[in-house]
Order: structure tokens, then C-alpha cells, then sequence
């Protein structure tokens, strides 16, 4: 059977491959396997290059906020929901985890059914709800062990103070406690009790043992008891703090391909004074190099960013350098040495003025002051050019308004690096500023400069194939 070469692929489809197996934490061979298997079975495909032609696709998804519909991919949650005041909440709850694409089957101790009926749980959930061990009904042979284990996680919200102990000490006498001691899948438990039932030396020891056991918690948060007049912590976490942590237990680890490598990235543009209250700026938003900065991250590198003046926030995990000069981040940059690879998004001032005023300038008589301009150092040739600590992969950008094929390539040879990916940030595009970015890469093979253009993209969907892209490079090269 003949076999099929990635590298020989269109540009668009290699993108879209990247994206869906970093997404999936495979291989793109694997990933092209698994499209093809499905195409087999029946299952539709549909693949398109730019946003608005397309469907939902792996990129799309990657660029989603956590927490968001689909985010799960039909996960299966076993939601046990205990007798307790809270319990009118679990039924958010279980709208909260449909919202996230989970499938969720309910079960309902005796105490819950004083609080929420089985039917409103099974209206919300669109699944029939268990709530005895023994039921004649039941599809199951032995209910509460498929309950325990055909589930990816199981929920226990409210759980109360006696369902804990139950737990804690292997009890088994009704639906709800016989699959808690059944299961080999996760527990999340939020807890929702009276402050001092919370409290009580019994409760700490029970809750001291679940969490040996390796039981999740979330909350219990403080505030104001059902009681009049009573507070004090024993609140259940709210349904959609239980939502995200059960998420974060539900979400596959995520493909780490950067493990152990550090990434040195410059973002921003940089603020040149002119005197204690001006300065020479451009319109770069940063968003690119922080969106570059937490892919790294997010696929295992140890990041360091060096951003000049911008209105984001700090990505997290993330060692991150505020510069405002383009001289202070060459020396964060320096400073940051060695790395394994280094990327350079920042929109560096060229020139800065020669004699910064030490007071503000003033209008006089005599008319405009002079300014004049001085180069600043090339951060990015700089780098490229250093004998003994030059990163492994360094990688330019070419912001330019016009002929940005041939400017880049020009850049390229003049700057000593890599590969450059070339936009064209004329304000037609919307680039500078905006959150797309329409990209081409440049890279050499010897003398040969190869272009590979991208389609339109989110600003995290080229910084996830852009980063994917190195994965792969380095990867081949270890
Ligand atoms: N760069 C840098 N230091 C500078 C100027 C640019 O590190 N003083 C880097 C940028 O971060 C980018 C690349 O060099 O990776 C190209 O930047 P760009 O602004 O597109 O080009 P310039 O070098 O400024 O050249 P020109 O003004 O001719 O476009």
C-alpha cells in the first residue's frame, strides 16, 4: 500500500494536521490515521482554511476558553447528589456539566429526595436517575458497579457529612456509598455541611482519610448557612467552581512536546523617551508574542518573555521581563541566555533619540527642538550572530506594509536567523492591534529559502501551529 509523506502535503492541510494532533496528543501520522479510520466508518469530514468557511475545528477548540461548550467531548460523569440543602444546586450543576459537552447520569440518595425530585434531575441530565441499590428497573445487572466504573468521574455534590464518613470508613449500604466504594475512577467531593459539623473532630478525621485516599475537594466555601442567623465555611462550592474542577480532572494531560526546553521570547513594542514625559512608540498590541508565550508554555517549555510596554496580562506560568527601552530588552534578553530556542515577536523601535531631555522639553521662541535619532541595537541580529550562546532555533518575525515576501526574505539574510514568519501588518489588515494574523513562514533548506503560507488565523491558533511546528523540528533534529 502506498505511503503517505506529511512533509509533501498542501501548506493548509500540514497547519490543520499540526493543530488537530497537538489538540489530540498524537503524532500527525497518528492523526492521520484516526481521520482516515473515521472517514471509513461513515463519520463526516469537513475541512476548510479559513474561519469563516469552516465548522468547529481542533483549532478553534484549542483557542476556546476552559469551561466553554464542547470543551469535554462527551466525557461521562457519575453525579451523586447527596441529601442537603445544597442539593437544589447540584441541579445547576448538572446543566453546568451538559454545557460542557458531559454526559451525566445522576444518582440521588434517599436524604437528597427530601430536597430535589429524581424527575428534575432526570429532566436536566435527559437520563433516566438511580436511587436505589436493589432496582428492579435498572438496565444494569449489578447497578451500582457499572454506575462506578462506566463513568470517567464521579461527583459527589452536596456531599454531606454522613455520606463522608460512609466513605471514609468503606461503607456499602446504599446506592450512593456502595458506588464510591466500587469505583477505580476519580471522586470529586463538594463538601456542604454546617460549620460546625466542618468542624467536628469526627469530620476532620473523615476528611483527612478521603484526601489520603487521593479524593478530590473542592470548597467548602465560607459564608451565610441555610440556618438564620449562622456562617462559617461548609457552603458548597458554587456549581460552576465544581464544573471547572471537575474539567481539569476530566481534560487529557496535554501532549508536553517542549519538556525541558527553554524558550526565550520578546514581545511588544518598546517606548523610547524623548524627554521624562514622551516617547517614540508603535502600535504593537504584544497579543502575538504572549499568544506564542503560553503555547510554549502550555506544550512544556520553560518560558521567559521579555515584553515591552502592553495592556495584557502576564500568561500564566510564565517568567515574564517589563522592559520599556529597546536597550533594557536586549539586556533582559542577554540576561535570559541560554535557550534552546528563541523567538523574537517583539516591534523593537529602530531609533531612539540621541540625547534624552532630562526635563521636559519646552516651547521656546526659537522653535522645534531638534531630535535627532540614533539606530538602536538589532536585539534579533544580535542573537542570531553570537558565537558561543546562540540559541539552537532562532526565529525572526518581518512585520511589513509591502512587498513582504521579498522584505522578508531580504530580512532573513540580513539578520542571521532561522526562520521568519512574514505579516503584513498594514492597517488594511487589522493585524496590528487586532486577533488574527494571516502568516507565512520562511525557513531554508541550505541556499534554498522555502515559503509556507498559512491560512487566516486567531493570533492562538499561530502561535499553537507555530509552536507545534517547532515541536516537530526539534523532535526530528533529537
Ligand atoms: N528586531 C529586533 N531589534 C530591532 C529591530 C527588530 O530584535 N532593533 C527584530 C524584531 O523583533 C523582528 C525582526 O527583528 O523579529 C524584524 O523586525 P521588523 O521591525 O520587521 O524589521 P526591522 O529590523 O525593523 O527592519 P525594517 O525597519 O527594515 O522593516
Amino acid at each position: 500500500m502506498a505511503s503517505l509523506t506529511i512533509r509533501k502535503l498542501d501548506e493548509a492541510i500540514k497547519v490543520y494536521l499540526r493543530l488537530r494532533s497537538a489538540k489530540n496528543g498524537r503524532s500527525v501520522e497518528e492523526e492521520v490515521r484516526v481521520i482516515l479510520g473515521e472517514i471509513m466508518q461513515g463519520r463526516p469530514f469537513e475541512f476548510a482554511t479559513t474561519p469563516s468557511q469552516r465548522s468547529p475545528s481542533p483549532a478553534d477548540e484549542l483557542s476556546r476558553a476552559p469551561g466553554r461548550a464542547g470543551a469535554l467531548d462527551q466525557a461521562r460523569v457519575t453525579l451523586i447528589i447527596g441529601g442537603g440543602i445544597a442539593a437544589y444546586k447540584a441541579l445547576d450543576l448538572v446543566r453546568r456539566l451538559k454545557e460542557r459537552n458531559t454526559r451525566v447520569r445522576c444518582v440521588l440518595t434517599r436524604a437528597a429526595q427530601q430536597f430535589v425530585t429524581p424527575l428534575s434531575a432526570s429532566a436536566l441530565a435527559h437520563e433516566r436517575v438511580y436511587t436505589d441499590l436493589f432496582d428492579p428497573e435498572s438496565e444494569f445487572d449489578a447497578g451500582h458497579i457499572r454506575l462506578a466504573r462506566d463513568c470517567d468521574l464521579i461527583v459527589v455534590a452536596p456531599a454531606t457529612a454522613d455520606l463522608m464518613a460512609k466513605m471514609a470508613n468503606g461503607h456499602a449500604d446504599d446506592l450512593a456509598s456502595a458506588i464510591l466504594l466500587a469505583t477505580n475512577r476519580p471522586i470529586l467531593l463538594a463538601p456542604a455541611m454546617n460549620p460546625l459539623m466542618w468542624n467536628n473532630a469526627a469530620t476532620r478525621r473523615n476528611v483527612a482519610q478521603l484526601q489520603r485516599d487521593g479524593t478530590v475537594m473542592i470548597g467548602p466555601n465560607a459564608g451565610e448557612m441555610a440556618e438564620a442567623g449562622e456562617a462559617g465555611v461548609g457552603r458548597m462550592a458554587e456549581p460552576l467552581e465544581i464544573a471547572a474542577a471537575a474539567e481539569r480532572l476530566l481534560r487529557p494531560p496535554r501532549p508536553r512536546p517542549l519538556k525541558g526546553k527553554r524558550v526565550l521570547i520578546t514581545a511588544g513594542p518598546t517606548h523610547e523617551p524623548i524627554d521624562p514625559v514622551r516617547y517614540i512608540a508603535n502600535r504593537s498590541s504584544g497579543k502575538q508574542g504572549f499568544a506564542i508565550a503560553a503555547a510554549a508554555q502550555a506544550a512544556g517549555a520553560d518560558v521567559t518573555l521579555v515584553s515591552g510596554p502592553v495592556d495584557l496580562d502576564d500568561p500564566p506560568d510564565v517568567t515574564v521581563k517589563h522592559v520599556e527601552s529597546a536597550r533594557d530588552m536586549l539586556r533582559q534578553v542577554e540576561a535570559a541566555l541560554p535557550a534552546d530556542i528563541a523567538i523574537f515577536a517583539a516591534a523593537v523601535a529602530d531609533w531612539r533619540v540621541a540625547t534624552e531631555g532630562e526635563q521636559k522639553l519646552k516651547k521656546t521662541a526659537a522653535g522645534m527642538p531638534p531630535l535627532q535619532l540614533v539606530e538602536n541595537p538589532d536585539i534579533l541580529a544580535t542573537i542570531s550572530k553570537l558565537k558561543d550562546q546562540r540559541p539552537p532555533l532562532v526565529i525572526g518575525f518581518a512585520a511589513e506594509t509591502e512587498h513582504l515576501i521579498d522584505n522578508a526574505k531580504a530580512k532573513f539574510a540580513r539578520k542571521g536567523c532561522d526562520w521568519i514568519v512574514a505579516n503584513d501588518v498594514s492597517p488594511a489588515t487589522g493585524v496590528m492591534g487586532g486577533d488574527r494574523n494571516t502568516v507565512h513562514l520562511l525557513t531554508r533548506d541550505g541556499a534554498e529559502i522555502h515559503v509556507d503560507s498559512w491560512p487566516v488565523m486567531t493570533k492562538e491558533e499561530v502561535a499553537t501551529a507555530l509552536v507545534a511546528r517547532i515541536a516537530e523540528t526539534i523532535g526530528k533534529a533529537s
